[in-house]
């Protein structure tokens, strides 16, 4: 797809259709989930039953997806949960999921970002280049028993680069254009089928056995609590089928289109882990998958498979740097939305004159990124982005309910099938993969959530409107008509 600047509102090119948007949700799906946490989450906490944490978490997304799904088509404007939650649930509602689409955009880019760096290394040694380990790891990192610790490395230099330069990219308009898109998917499909193929004829039986290893004795530690455990970090893998949403204005047919490309590239992808999990799993003992990067290291363990392994670093690298961008550039589109209704100042709606890009948002979601990804390991991060993620998808599941009964007759596009048994199991099973994450992610989403609400009671208490800025510039659009598009042409975004 191209990535448009946030000064696009007014003149998008309504140029996406169904595989666009399905191929847009793959490519923002498919990453660091199944190339690099699979191998972490398979060895520390369920063994060969991650497939059935792929199971559970998939369902859980499927039910939240079609949720969003109904969202989308009654409402196809840039801002996706942020943007629903406050249509359908008011303001500090909307506060509280944008802060947490932070974390599923803008810190699962820095996470994605971790593990292409992990790739990317593999790459460089394969031909004979060995960066220092210090120079390629994160410095910082956080003990169960110590709180934050410090490991002896000095940066993730390589994770930072690749933000840099897609920022970089980012700022100064350079598009991803459909076919270059459509291609990324095409390589990250073809290596991850490759795997699937090539593994599935070498798989030993043995390594299934047990599938499900007995638990430790401690929760999360193997036994089905780890099952529930890993389910909330692979969840990760699943994270980016909403960013369909973001392109609302891009679509050609959103009402129809956008519930099509949610849907469409989450059971796709589904069924592609599952696959990929069975056989990762088959390939090596779980219990040697946690490296940084799993799938190649699986692989290479079978000798007629080592050209394999090559290809799936390649594949990697270029797959993981596309979700980092797609991160980068769904939050900056989304700062742009929270700006445009006030919750954060007119700087990060502003656009570029020349460069048609919203210049400080892009630049600070950069700079706060390239941080993360040089300091942290991708396990940190990307277990606040799960949980992050999962509340927004909570909060999602909760809004369909409530606007069924607060507007039962309002016009729905798409209507979520058996809404009052999906969206509570949806419900139910985002708040149990919330529960299986450790303790300590908990703490750290209480300090970000406290963060959040000092901003909001700080600033955006102060400036923010009643309703969404894409409903009260408009008299054209109420809650509950299906008009909410038409209202996007009366924006003209604030140029600096
Ligand atoms: N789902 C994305 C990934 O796995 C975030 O990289």
């Amino acid at each position: 797809m191209s990535a448009p600047s946030a000064a696009d509102d007014t003149t998008l090119n309504r140029h996406l259709g169904p595989w666009t948007l399905t191929a847009l949700g793959i490519g923002a799906v498919i990453g660091g989930g199944i190339f690099v946490i699979t191998g972490t989450a398979a060895a520390r906490f369920a063994g060969p039953a991650i497939v059935i944490s792929f199971v559970i978490s998939g369902i859980g997304c499927l039910f939240a997806g079609l949720c969003y799904a109904e969202f989308a088509a009654m409402y196809p404007v840039a801002g996706s949960a942020y943007s629903y939650s406050y249509a359908a649930l008011g303001r500090s509602t909307a506060w509280f999921v944008g802060w947490n689409l932070v974390l599923e955009y803008l810190v699962s880019a820095a996470a994605v970002a971790v593990g292409w760096s992990g790739y990317f290394v593999g790459l460089l040694k394969s031909v004979g280049i060995v960066l220092a380990p210090t120079l390629t790891s994160a410095p910082l990192t956080f003990s169960a028993t110590q709180g934050l610790v410090l490991t002896g490395a000095l940066i993730n230099l390589p994770a930072m680069g690749l933000i840099v330069l897609l920022s970089v990219f980012l700022i100064t308009g350079v598009r991803e254009t459909a076919r270059a898109n459509a291609l990324m998917v095409a390589i990250k499909i073809a290596v991850v089928l490759l795997v699937i193929v090539f593994g599935a004829s070498h798989i030993k039986v043995a390594y299934w056995h047990p599938f499900i290893p007995p638990n430790t004795g401690r929760f999360g530690n193997f036994g089905w609590s780890g099952i529930i455990a890993a389910a909330g970090l692979v969840f990760f893998a699943y994270i980016g089928f909403d960013a369909v949403s973001v392109a609302a204005q891009e679509a050609r047919n959103p009402q129809r289109d956008l519930p099509t490309g949610i849907l469409a590239s989450l059971l796709i992808c589904t069924v592609l882990y599952i696959l990929m999990a069975l056989v990762l799993t088959g390939l090596a003992s779980y219990r040697t998958l946690d490296v940084a990067d799993p799938v190649s290291f699986a692989v290479s363990r079978i000798p007629s498979l080592r050209w394999l392994s090559d290809v799936v670093e390649i594949g990697a690298t270029v797959g993981l740097a596309s979700v980092a961008f797609v991160g980068l550039y769904g939050q900056s589109r989304i700062f742009y939305s929270m700006a445009r209704d006030g919750f954060l100042p007119p700087a990060f709606c502003r656009v570029h004159p020349r460069l048609h890009t919203p210049l400080i948002g892009t630049i600070m979601t950069g700079a706060i990124a390239a941080l993360l990804a040089g300091l942290f390991p991708i396990g940190v991060l990307s277990e606040l982005v799960s949980i992050g993620t999962l509340c927004a998808f909570s909060v999602v599941c909760i809004g369909v309910m409530l606007l069924r009964v607060r507007e039962p007759n309002a016009s729905r596009p798409f209507r979520t099938p058996f809404v009052w048994v999906v969206a509570p199991a949806g419900l139910l099973i985002c708040l149990t993969m919330m529960y299986g994450l450790p303790a300590a992610t908990w703490i750290r989403l209480g300090v970000w959530t406290a963060v959040g609400f000092a901003i909001y009671f700080g600033y955006g208490v102060l400036h923010a409107a009643q309703r969404p800025h894409w409903q009260s510039e408009s008299a054209k659009i109420s809650l509950g008509s299906s008009g909410a598009e038409q209202s996007l042409t009366g924006n003209s975004p604030t140029t600096q």
